[in-house]
């Protein structure tokens, strides 16, 4: 088995209760100009005056964009920049969901190398580094804190898009689960499952052959040894916690697992990728307007039911991180429980178990397994190949709720 292994990761990653504070210090560094880009949910909390009070202690000086929208129309990326161009900021804060967090790195993109937003969708194609980033979630989450992507929405095409490269790393991830209490339960659960299935897709993606051009040429180079540490370990994290954060957001243990395991989930797949159920999810979400964590979430047991042959050991070692015991069961039995387990998890946190339910309509099964095959680098990350009728499968099955017509496919 090959021991490649490859983590691109933040310059410094700050953890626990109350790190939010140390916002000041870490952003004195870069400068005397912060732009800090987050919503208006936040800007009506006592937060953000604390974070710009934080700043200004240190000699950071900051102006707020507080209209991020979710999912981050392309417009919105416009608006975000005029209003950063005059102040010319040394840096820039990303504070929210994932949204407010990819608002910040293409923010910084665009403030630094000009130019058209569409000029960057794909892989490899910001050409430097851009204006030091750092981001604080309030989600757990997407692990946009910690991940080279940002993805957007461009009214000009059907599906969101991915801006991908090593440069959109933030400098500082600061990873307060202070910041998340105030998560109501559906979104906990959404953000958790979507950071979940991150963990099972990095931890299962496909292994590629190390040439010592792997890094260069891929920016997700698929599982390997890094990545696997982080992967299962977040899984072990989020999966007995999921549903005690969800029923009681002031568990304030609950809400540190997760967001330990978000982080780590994000430097799992920031290097491995995603693969099928991200793929699927993206029509799924164009057609759908559900959230992406719903639909990824959805989507997972299907997929793992596909891939269940490819990944025997891996959903055995799921299995285990779960909490199930290996005692007397063989691997084929343990993989199965592991299928089980992700999905009465999300049974139990309330996400839809068919694409029916999320309102999928029927007619569009094929269009959406066409468009799925459209996001390559998830698609080819994919332990067992893929092809437009195989995804069809994947597609209908999870429509109907029927995991069985794709066991030992
Ligand atoms: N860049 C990446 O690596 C990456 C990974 C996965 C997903 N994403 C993207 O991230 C976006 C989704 O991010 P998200 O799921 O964090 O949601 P979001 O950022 O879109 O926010 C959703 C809603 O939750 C609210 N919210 C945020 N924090 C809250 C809190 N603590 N309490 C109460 N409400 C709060 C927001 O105000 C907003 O109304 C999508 O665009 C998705 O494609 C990016
Ligand atoms: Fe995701």
């Amino acid at each position: 088995m090959s021991q490649f292994g490859l983590l691109r990761a933040p310059g410094a990653i700050l953890f626990g209760a109350g790190q939010r504070h140390a916002v000041g210090r870490a952003a004195r560094q870069h400068g005397s100009r912060a732009l800090i880009c987050t919503d208006k949910r936040l800007a009506s909390l006592p937060d953000l005056a604390e974070l710009q009070q934080n700043l200004k202690a240190a000699g950071v000086e900051s102006l707020v964009f507080d209209d991020t929208q979710p999912d981050v129309p392309r417009e919105c990326v416009d608006r975000c920049v005029e209003h950063a161009r005059g102040f010319a900021p040394n840096l820039v804060i990303g504070i929210g969901g994932g949204s407010c967090i990819d608002l910040a790195k293409v923010t910084a993109l665009l403030l630094t190398h000009g130019g058209d937003l569409s000029t960057y969708y794909g892989e490899f194609r910001v050409p430097g580094p851009v204006l030091p980033l750092i981001a604080i979630p309030t989600t757990a989450g997407t692990g946009s804190e910690v991940t080279p992507v940002a993805v957007v929405s461009d009214a000009e095409r059907t599906l969101k898009v991915g801006i991908s490269s090593p440069h959109l790393v933030a400098h500082t991830a600061i990873c307060d689960p202070e910041l998340t209490y105030g998560c109501p339960p559906m979104l906990t659960a959404t953000v958790g499952a979507d950071a979940l299935t991150h963990a099972i897709e990095a931890f299962t993606a496909l292994r590629r052959a190390p040439q010592s051009d792997l890094a260069d040429t891929h920016v997700f180079v698929g599982k390997n040894v890094l990545s696997d540490q982080f992967a299962l370990r977040a899984i072990a994290c989020i999966a007995p916690y999921l549903a005690a954060a969800v029923s009681d957001g002031q568990n304030v243990k609950a809400r540190s697992k997760l967001m330990l395991g978000s982080l780590l989930a994000g430097l799992a797949f920031g290097t491995a990728g995603t693969a099928a159920a991200h793929a699927i999810q993206y029509p799924v979400g164009a057609l759908t307007h559900t959230a992406h964590g719903v639909g990824v979430a959805a989507l997972m047991p299907y997929v793992m039911e596909f891939n269940r042959s490819a990944c025997t050991s891996e959903f055995a070692q799921i299995a285990e991180a779960f909490g199930v015991t290996r005692a007397g069961r063989s691997l084929e039995k343990l993989a199965d429980t592991a299928i089980e387990e992700v999905a009465s998890l999300f049974a139990s946190v309330g996400i839809p178990p068919t694409l029916a339910d999320l309102g999928l309509p029927e007619p569009k099964l094929q269009w959406t397994a066409e468009q799925a095959m459209g996001a390559a680098r998830l698609v080819k990350n994919n332990p067992r190949p893929l092809d437009v009728d195989k995804v069809l499968r994947i597609v209908e099955a999870a429509f109907a709720g029927d995991r069985s017509s794709l066991r030992f496919s």
